[in-house]
This record gives structure tokens, sequence and C-alpha cells, in this order.
């Protein structure tokens, strides 16, 4: 727990940064790293940008796999979640573009799309370190309430509650937001050989109090991460009003 989102954002981009660092020490193989959208991790993503230019990082030996993308959105559309990581990440660090993956919510077949997502996390060795954000009904990526526990990347429907948190990005209208998404699975992130979890603002403290303090439920789909053996949550004060 930390004092303030600013504080927390220090905290996981020091993690991820660890991470990369001991493991290039260690091994050759690339570092594969899985990556959020939304507003709580854009500070991480400014303290990681800060730590390449000044030299403490780098991502020439980091693959990275996004969590989730709208579907039917333009690539170039401001909101898409490819425009999204650009902007905040990868357009200011030295990842080679051909090891930053992203869903394909255009792509022409979407579920060999999400098929050939797996089976690209797979060829690298899976994903050393998943980092999340968590929706205010605890979900994980676009994996909404009740999703399996055992699901892979696929296309999931929004539910309404998420169009209006996410309206906010699309002039306020629930109706302007995409109504399906391409999303890893709740499997896919708990099989990361480590999960690092961000949650912010007292609009996440109940699905907080559920992530940790309520019982392992496919209704909230971060409570999975109970049983991850190195699942990690870094929070502020705000988020743990119902603790
Ligand atoms: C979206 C994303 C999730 C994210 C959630 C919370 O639904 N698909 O991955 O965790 O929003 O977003 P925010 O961080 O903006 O609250």
């Amino acid at each position: 727990i930390k004092p303030d989102y600013d504080r927390m954002s220090v905290y996981a981009a020091d993690y991820v940064i660890n991470r990369i660092n001991e493991h290039n020490k260690r091994y050759d193989r690339p570092f594969v790293l899985g990556l959020p959208t939304g507003s709580s991790p854009i500070g991480m993503y400014r303290e990681l940008v800060k730590a390449v230019s000044e030299g403490r990082v780098s991502f020439r030996n980091v693959v990275t796999f996004n969590m989730d993308e709208y579907v039917g959105l333009p690539e170039e559309h401001s909101e898409s979640y490819h425009s999204f990581m650009h902007r905040h990440l990868f357009d200011h660090i030295d990842c080679p573009k051909e090891n930053i993956h992203i869903l394909n919510g255009n792509a022409d077949d979407l579920m060999k799309e999400c098929a050939d997502y797996e089976k690209a996390i797979e060829s690298y060795g899976g994903i050393d370190l998943f980092v999340g954000g968590i929706g205010p009904d605890g979900h994980i990526a676009f994996n909404e309430p009740y999703s399996s526990f055992s699901s892979r990347t696929r296309i999931k429907t929004l539910t309404k509650d998420t169009r209006i948190a996410n309206s906010r990005f699309f002039g306020g209208n629930p109706d302007d937001v995409p109504q399906c998404a391409l999303t890893v699975g709740v499997a896919t992130v708990m099989d990361a050989r480590e999960v690092l979890i961000l949650c912010n603002g007292h609009n996440k403290a109940r699905a907080l109090y559920a992530a940790v303090e309520g019982p392992i439920c496919q209704a909230w789909t971060i409570s999975a991460l109970q049983n991850h053996p190195r699942g990690v949550i870094v929070c502020d004060e705000n988020a743990t009003d119902e603790l």
C-alpha cells in the first residue's frame, strides 16, 4: 500500500525495471512482459520512459504482450489500445518494433487472431511478468465478471458497466464505446510467472476488497490472483477504503 498514485507508480516501475535488469544478468532469452492499458498504469509508464532516458533500464531485450484491444476500432483511433501504448510508452523507449505484440481487433478472423496470440506467448516460453489493472467490477484485462478462470485469449462482449466506465475516453457516451474486445483470458494472465496488479482510487475499493478479502469467485475475476504463487497488488491508500 502506497500513500498515493505517484508513489504507487514509482513502485510499480521500479519493480519492472528490477525484474528486467535481474533477468538480463542471468539469461540471454528476452524478458517477456505483459502490459495493461487504462488510466492506472499511465504513471508507471511515465516512470519507465524516464528510466530508459536515464539509462537505468533498456527494453532492447524485452518482448511485450498487451492484454486487450477493442474490436472494430481503427488502430489509428486515439482511444485504440494500439494508440494508447504508443503514446504512453512505445514511442519513447528502445523496444524493437518486432518485439511488441498487441491484439488486432480488426483482424479478418478474430478467433484465429486470439489463437495465434496464445501461440506467440507460448513460443517465447510464457510471460515472465504480467502487469495489469483492475476494473471497478474486479475485471482483469477485459475478463468481465463470471469469466472462466480457465479462459484463454478470446472475444468478449463488454458489460454495460465497463462501457459506462470507459465512456470517459469516448466523449462520455457509453454507446460510442465498442461493444466487444479481444482479451487475454484469466488463465493467460495467471500462467505468467509473476503478476503485478495496479489498483488506485476509491472507485476500486470494492474490487480490492473482493480481490484480497473475498472468496475466490468468478464473479470477481481478480480474485483468481489469490491462487497465484507470485501475485502482487500495489495500490494507493484510497483503494483500501473497504479493507
Ligand atoms: C479497461 C481495461 C482494463 C483496465 C480497466 C481499468 O477495462 N481493459 O485492462 O484494468 O479498464 O481501467 P483504469 O485503469 O482506467 O481504471
